[in-house]
């Protein structure tokens, strides 16, 4: 698979050599190195204890500077704030500001010295550097002499700590690996990223591992089967929908975790065209099922003994002759028809089908979608939150903890009944995917999408499963402030995820 580049090395030693360059985190208002820091050269040494006597550098959170010219070698300070505040997210970023400050003369091998840092807050800087060692290059001609550029770290540690700290980073790189395939996915050029490309590189992927199955419904079965959603959405492209289904673990038995995804690998609009401005951003519409993808992949590669199963709902929305026009009435696979008001408000008619496909082959304990869904969502929070919404409280709330506890803020939004009477007032069908006016967009775009979860159960005891579904229009891409990504597809929430699924 056309995967970018491999998640950086980021090895443990419990020695005091320095290979490369020093990095050093510091607490606001150090003035001279603890004693308890061993291993650094003299001269660099009276190098950094004169920056920070002299106050030159204050280790404000994601700070750097950079030391250089003794024989001692060369240093990078990076600030981690107040040590009082200096959380397992202080740790995060400065470990991620390291390598987006990173130049060539830093060399390709730093080393870092902590003090004072435990092991989450170790293994959480690690992760930062790791997260932000990414770069979208496949599409650039190298050059034949021009050499692979692999930047690794080494972390020095006491010795009783390695063995443990060597385990937690080589399963957060197992969870980087998953963002990293987000990422790959979601930057990928529309041209080449179309449904069954996706669908391709998710067999291909699943062969690595014997406890995972991928199952493709092509265009042909989606038919068959009465996807009527996915199929409306996607007639109109030369490049015809599909649906993948991601297995981890299937011989279990029981309760599992359900993730669906919106994977609209172009979204023109339809006929209902978007405007020319920023169309290209449109490539990032499947951010939905790369989150669902790259969340399989943490899982796996982390060894995660769960089942889990997953559906991405992939398909192109084109203008065309085939496409479906504004006005037109479809059957989903749930036998709910629905009024296609407006033929952007497209990821809704696929995770339609999606969703009631999660909730009636197989048993979730809860479904969480994906989806770059609404413009309105990105009004309402920027790129600084997920949209949240669930249909029960405490499930909000953990999936909201679980954000919180890696970084990703998923914030809470109402599932009104109002929102549900507006997108259930068709004259002509049962539901319409377009609200009455513009205004709570994001919120009538989530309450359609509740027509589509299953209850479980019958008669009297029939409860809706657990769902929550998750809008990352303004977070999938153009985070400027999401320190752990330099542009492009972000890869956010799946660590949300394997936090929520893992516990750990
Ligand atoms: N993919 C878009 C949502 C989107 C817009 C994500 C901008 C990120 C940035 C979605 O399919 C869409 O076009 N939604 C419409 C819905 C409307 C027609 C009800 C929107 O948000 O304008
Ligand atoms: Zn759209
Ligand atoms: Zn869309």
């Amino acid at each position: 698979m056309a995967l970018i580049g491999e998640t950086m090395q980021v090895t443990i030693s419990s020695g005091n050599n320095i290979n490369g360059t020093l990095v050093l985190p510091l607490f606001e208002g150090e003035e001279t190195l603890p004693e308890i820091v061993e291993g650094i050269p003299q001269t660099l040494k009276s190098q950094i204890n004169r920056v920070l006597a002299d106050g030159d550098f204050k280790a404000k959170a994601n700070a750097t500077m950079t030391l250089m010219g003794t024989e001692g070698g060369k240093a990078m300070l990076v600030g981690l704030g107040k040590e009082a505040k200096a959380d397992v997210h202080a740790y995060r970023e400065a470990g991620a500001t390291v390598i987006a400050s990173c130049k060539k003369v830093h060399g390709n091998e730093l080393t870092v010295v902590f003090h004072g840092a435990d092991m989450d807050c170790m293994t959480s800087f690690a992760e930062g550097m790791m997260l932000r060692d990414y770069s979208y290059d496949l599409y650039k001609k190298k050059d034949k002499d021009e050499e692979e550029t692999n930047l690794s770290a080494r972390i020095n540690c006491d010795e009783g700590d390695a063995t443990a700290l060597s385990a937690a980073i080589d399963r957060a790189a197992s969870i980087v690996s998953g963002v990293h395939l987000s990422r790959d996915l979601g930057n990928c050029p529309p041209n080449d990223m179309y449904p069954m490309a996706f669908a391709e590189k998710a067999e291909l992927w699943a062969k690595q591992y014997d406890n995972v199955k991928v199952e493709i419904i092509d265009y042909e079965a989606a038919k068959r089967h009465g996807m009527g959603g996915l199929v409306a959405v996607g007639m109109g492209s030369s490049r015809k929908p599909c649906m993948v289904i991601f297995t981890l673990n299937g011989d279990l038995k029981g309760q599992h975790p359900m993730l669906v995804g919106k994977g609209i690998t172009f979204d023109t609009g339809g006929i209902s065209l978007k405007p020319g401005a920023n169309m290209d951003e449109m490539k990032y519409d499947m951010g939905g099922s790369a989150t669902v993808f790259g969340t399989m992949e943490a899982l796996a590669s982390s060894g995660y003994p769960g089942k889990v199963v997953a559906i991405t709902c992939m398909a192109e929305n084109m203008p065309a002759a085939n496409a479906q026009r504004p006005g037109d009435v479809i059957t989903t696979l749930s036998g709910k028809t629905i009024e296609v008001l407006n033929t952007d408000a497209e990821g809704r008619l696929v995770l339609s089908d999606g969703l009631w496909k999660a909730g009636t082959d197989y048993d979730p304990e809860y479904i969480v979608d994906f989806a770059t869904l609404t413009g309105a969502c990105v009004v309402a929070l920027g790129h600084e939150a997920t949209g949240l919404w669930s249909n029960d409280d405490d499930f909000r709330t953990r999936i909201h903890e679980a954000g919180n506890d890696v970084g990703e803020l998923a914030w809470p939004m109402p599932l009104l009944p109002a929102f549900e009477k507006e997108m259930t007032d068709s004259k002509i069908a049962d539901t319409r995917n377009l609200g009455a006016g513009r205004w709570g967009g994001a919120n009538t775009a989530a309450a359609f999408l509740k027509q589509f979860v299953p209850n479980r159960g019958e008669g009297e005891d029939a409860e809706q499963i657990t769902w929550a579904h998750m809008d990352i229009a303004g977070t999938y891409w153009g985070a400027k402030t999401n320190k752990m990504v330099g542009y492009g597809a972000t890869g956010i929430h799946v660590r949300t995820m394997v936090r929520l699924i893992t516990g750990e």
